[in-house]
């Protein structure tokens, strides 16, 4: 799977292949310019040397970013490409693997490096997963990990378990929903209800997500739907 331009200049997408509880899918990493020329690896995979080329060809590393709770596994292999990017992290990454180094909790608080390119938020209120949300301003869109899962028909890389699963199990199949992490049960659901109700308020056009279909029309009715039941809706 090539990096692959999906917004010209500013954004690249690279998908891999995943393995989780006998399912097989693939997740996604975004490299993304900042206004300074610097990149930004958002949930990185694996960088092998490849890839560190065709980043390398990009520009500089700034930052590497490990934005949920299920979302830094490469986050060394990366540091170890491009050891003088610093690393944020998603709080709760640092008690799954405490050897990671890094430099910045995310939070509500746009780190200094992507000031002006972002807003973003920490999911308050989740009970088994967790995630910083980002909406990079230059190109309107949306950037999460497991907020908003979309198996289709369309999606390359599924095996039947995860078929099965999504469509007789969880019922997500042609149907965005969050993660079933998230599903399992909300620890508050106003805060969470506060979180998802200011990523709607952010002016995007399109959703970048780690499974599944990307989200290019009608984005925010899309994800007013996906989040029905903890919006209340
Ligand atoms: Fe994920």
């Amino acid at each position: 799977m090539e990096l692959s331009e999906y917004v010209e200049g500013q954004i690249w997408l690279r998908e891999y292949p995943i393995k989780y509880a006998g399912c097989e899918f693939n997740a996604r990493m975004a490299v993304v310019r900042l206004s300074d020329s610097r990149l930004m690896l958002h949930s990185p995979c694996e960088i092998d040397v490849g890839l560190k080329e065709a980043i390398s060809a990009l520009g500089e590393v700034g930052c590497i970013v490990a934005p949920g709770s299920y979302h830094y596994f490469h986050v060394p292999s990366a540091q170890a490409a491009f050891p003088a990017a610093e690393t944020y992290i998603c709080p709760g990454v640092e008690r799954k693997r405490p050897d990671i180094d890094f430099d910045w909790f995310l939070g509500d608080r746009v780190p200094e490096a992507l000031e002006g390119d972002f807003d973003q938020v920490l999911i308050r209120g989740t009970k088994y997963i967790w995630e910083v949300a980002f909406f990079h301003k230059p190109s309107k869109t949306l950037i999460l990990v497991d907020l908003v899962e979309n198996f289709t028909a369309a999606t390359p890389g599924v095996n039947w378990q995860l078929r099965l699963w999504w469509k007789v199990v969880f019922h997500m199949w042609n149907h965005p929903k969050p993660a079933p992490e998230y599903q399992m049960g909300w620890k508050d659901k106003n805060a969470a209800r506060k979180s998802l109700q200011t990523i709607l308020g952010w002016d995007f056009d399109r959703v970048v997500l780690a499974h599944g279909d990307l989200i290019e029309e009608d984005a925010k009715a899309v994800l007013h739907e996906a989040w029905k039941a903890p919006l209340g809706e």
